[in-house]
């Protein structure tokens, strides 16, 4: 059984629209088994419903429909129990900006009614844990994005929760405070921590996810490891650049009945080969080019992106 798991989930919302009142399905009755110990990814544009999803798990909104169970505990029956399990950060954070991080941290550990020593000891673990032993006695106002970040995490932590709700960890940072972060993520992993994140970061699903679910519309399109999921993408694209006074028909034609080749196209003065693999079909088609006496003006490998299975699944392009 999976540390979180839900079955059927919905949730929907009422809005006002010019007088009249309208029902938005945020979450349309999803189901998900996670594994303790998974760094898991909920990728999908904006207005998705992953922060929905999240954030009836997290016991912060009422759950329409369907049954939710955070280590066990069914979320709707038992809120208590899995607000003590699990760390949540919010896309906004939770900071204090007139109070230095230390105090944040003081400050949230007694809204867990834990004790002055635990949060003493959890404040300097979590304050060596995420590096911000020189800006922990400043105002959390004075912080830059990145370090702001690290302290809301760090804030998530300090009850020593088995989860951790992540929405949208990066959102805003800069590519060297991204990777910053991952790297405190990976870490926490490292110690065991489940790790539930949402994101609209395609490369962050990619680099730092065990498993993704990507959301669309309130639904689940596809769920799987990054490699799963690309995988479904049949194969990879080997281009080849021709010289122009050949043709890319012919070329293509050389490859066409290649046991590895699943797919020749031909694209202006490029041939495209679909392979199962790019790295062990290479070796053979450089071989064939040269039998041939055909030089490459250059040679070219393409591996499915996870946008290219956003595109398959939707229809769209999450870079949008
Ligand atoms: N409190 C709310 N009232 C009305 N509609 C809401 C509310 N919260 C979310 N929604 C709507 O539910 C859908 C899902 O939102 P959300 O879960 O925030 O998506 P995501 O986090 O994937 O961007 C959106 O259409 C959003 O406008
Ligand atoms: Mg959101």
């Amino acid at each position: 059984m999976g540390i979180i798991e839900f079955k059927d989930l919905k949730k929907s919302f009422w809005s006002r629209e010019g007088g009249k009142k309208k029902e938005v399905e945020a979450v349309n009755g999803i189901s998900l088994s996670i594994d303790e110990g998974e760094v898991f990814g909920f990728l999908g544009p904006n207005g998705a419903g992953k922060t929905t999803t999240q954030r009836m798990l997290a016991t912060l909104l009422p759950i329409d429909s369907g049954v939710a169970t955070i280590a066990g505990f069914d979320v709707k029956k038992r809120p208590n129990e899995v607000r003590e399990i699990i760390g949540y950060v919010g896309q906004m954070g939770g900071t204090d900006n007139f109070a230095t991080g230390k105090e944040n941290l003081i400050l949230q550990g007694r809204l867990y009614k834990m004790d002055r020593d635990d949060i003493e000891k959890s404040a300097e673990r979590l304050i060596e844990l995420f590096d911000l032993k020189d800006i922990v006695d400043r105002l959390a106002k004075t912080y830059s994005g990145g370090q702001k970040r690290r302290l809301e995490v760090a804030l998530g932590l300090i009850h020593d929760p088995r989860i951790l709700f992540l929405d949208e960890p990066t959102a805003g940072l800069d590519p060297q405070n991204r990777a910053n972060l991952w790297n405190h993520i990976k870490e926490l992993k490292q110690r065991g921590m489940t790790v539930l994140l949402t994101t609209h970061y395609l490369d962050e699903a990619d680099k730092l996810c065990d498993r993704i679910a990507i959301i669309d519309n309130g639904g689940i399109v596809a769920v799987g490891t990054p490699k799963e999921l690309k995988d479904k993408i049949a194969g990879e694209t080997i281009k080849i650049e021709v010289e122009t006074d050949l043709d890319t028909g012919t070329v293509a034609e050389l490859f066409r009945d290649e046991p590895y080749v699943r797919e020749t196209r031909t694209d202006g003065k490029f041939v495209h080969l679909i392979v199962d693999e790019g790295a062990t079909a290479l070796p053979k088609i450089f071989e064939i080019l040269k039998n041939e006496n055909i030089t490459a003006k250059s040679i070219s490998m393409a591996k499915p992106t996870l946008d290219d299975v956003f595109l398959k699944m939707t229809g769209r392009s999450l870079r949008d």
